[in-house]
């Protein structure tokens, strides 16, 4: 059930496959020095579906970490089925206990106080679990993606627009399910629009979450906390990067500094990851960002750089996070890159070039649509190899 590329239904048994291939994933690339100072308990904030769960993964299998996961999910409900990250959850959480990796979800507003004051309880729950009763959390991935929040101080509802700030944008997009291809129109976001974006998708919650754990003496000397970010290609920055949202990302890169300048004196350390365009239930919905990730796709596959949520993040904490040589490199502004194949210059022009030759008649065959439908199906349990559909 699939209308303008949101789908409507989630396949349980599909969706704990793909959590059990990213673990399988993790731990048959497991074979590297992991630093003492790697996370041993961590807040994966967005935990049920695309970079939070791969995080998560990577973290609690990659280096045994314990974790504590928010996310908000429908559940299952005996004539509806649940969203794919509330089955991608209860999949974590079984693989976790089979091998002894200590984890707790949780399900609620991770914008509320009142979810903030529960999972504040979870932690000091599982800390006790642990072999030092005295761990503190020392990774917090912070991974929301939401259309809507809640002011918890004012009670406010904010939502969040994809809409160009200035002038109308219009753009080429496709429709992932049929190939078809259609101009995306957005007229130029409102003042208020963009306010309520940036109180959305921007880093006040994050800030609020890194206060309340520290307030609590939750936060470990040397914990590291991490959001994530995109840039992209130019094609895209109307509506992404110079747009609504692109605001709400450069209050992330504000939150990131004010987190730091807090830090200051300690061991703690803030940062903003620049990751890959991922088809995930959030990017499908972004204007020409379909179009333009089916020819990234069919580029970077062919240039054998290819990655999926759960390879950008083994990338992220082995090679910059917690790396060996203990060097998390950054760019200019101190973000970690790990677009940095995507945004390779061949991988770009190419990319560019393709995107400027398809018609409706070449879409299929000069691009990767197969693979992005493939992608948005398997995010959601469908189309995943060795899963019988039919039973
Ligand atoms: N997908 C991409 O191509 C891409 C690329 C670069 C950066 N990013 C960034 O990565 C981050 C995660 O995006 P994603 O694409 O993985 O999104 P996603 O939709 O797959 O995941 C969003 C997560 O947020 C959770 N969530 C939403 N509202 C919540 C709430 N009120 N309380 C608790 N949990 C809530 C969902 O349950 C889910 O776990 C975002 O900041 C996004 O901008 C995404």
């Amino acid at each position: 059930m699939i209308r303008n590329n949101i789908c409507l239904n989630s396949h349980a048994e599909g969706c704990a496959a793909v959590v059990r291939r990213q673990i399988a994933y993790v731990e048959n690339n497991n074979v590297y020095e992991k630093p003492p100072n790697a996370a041993k308990l961590a807040l994966v904030l967005g935990c049920s579906t695309g970079y939070g769960l791969a995080s998560r993964i990577a973290l609690g299998f990659g280096y045994g970490a314990a974790t504590v996961g928010v996310s908000l999910e429908k559940p299952a409900a005996p004539n509806k089925n649940g969203t794919p990250g509330f089955y991608n959850n209860l999949a974590f959480d079984y693989e976790c206990a089979k091998v002894g990796i200590i984890s707790k979800t949780l399900n609620g507003d991770a914008f509320s106080d009142a979810v903030k004051a529960l999972t504040i309880e979870a932690v000091k729950e599982i800390a006790e679990k642990l072999e030092s009763c005295t761990q503190k959390i020392d990774m917090v991935v912070y991974s929301l993606a939401s259309p809507v929040r809640v002011d918890p101080k004012s009670g406010v509802m904010y939502k969040s627009v994809i809409k160009p700030i200035g002038t109308a944008f219009s753009g080429t997009s496709i429709d992932i399910m049929t190939g078809r291809l259609f101009t995306a129109n957005a007229e130029p976001a409102s003042k208020e629009e963009t306010a309520a974006t940036v109180k959305v998708m921007g880093g006040a919650d994050w800030e609020l979450w890194i206060d309340a754990l520290q307030n609590t003496g939750l936060l470990a000397e040397n914990a590291k906390t991490i959001a994530y970010t995109y840039i992209g290609p130019e094609s895209s920055w109307a509506i992404y990067k110079n747009g609504t949202i692109g605001r709400a990302k450069e209050d992330l890169e504000r939150a990131c500094r004010a987190i730091n300048a807090g830090f200051a004196g300690s061991e703690r350390k803030a940062y903003v990851s620049v990751n890959k365009a991922l088809v995930t239930r959030a990017s499908a919905v972004i204007p020409v960002i379909p179009l333009y990730v089916s020819c990234l796709f069919k580029v970077m596959k062919e240039k054998g750089l290819h990655e999926g949520c759960i390879e950008q993040a083994v990338r992220l904490f082995r090679e910059r996070i917690y790396s060996v040589d203990g060097i998390t490199l950054t760019d200019h502004a101190g973000r970690i890159r790990i677009d940095d194949y995507e945004m390779r210059e061949d991988v770009q022009k190419a990319a560019a070039d393709l995107m400027q030759s398809v018609t409706q008649e070449n879409v299929l065959s000069s691009t990767d649509v197969s693979g992005f439908k493939h992608d948005f199906l398997e995010a959601h349990g469908f189309d995943v190899q060795g899963v019988d559909y039919e039973d």
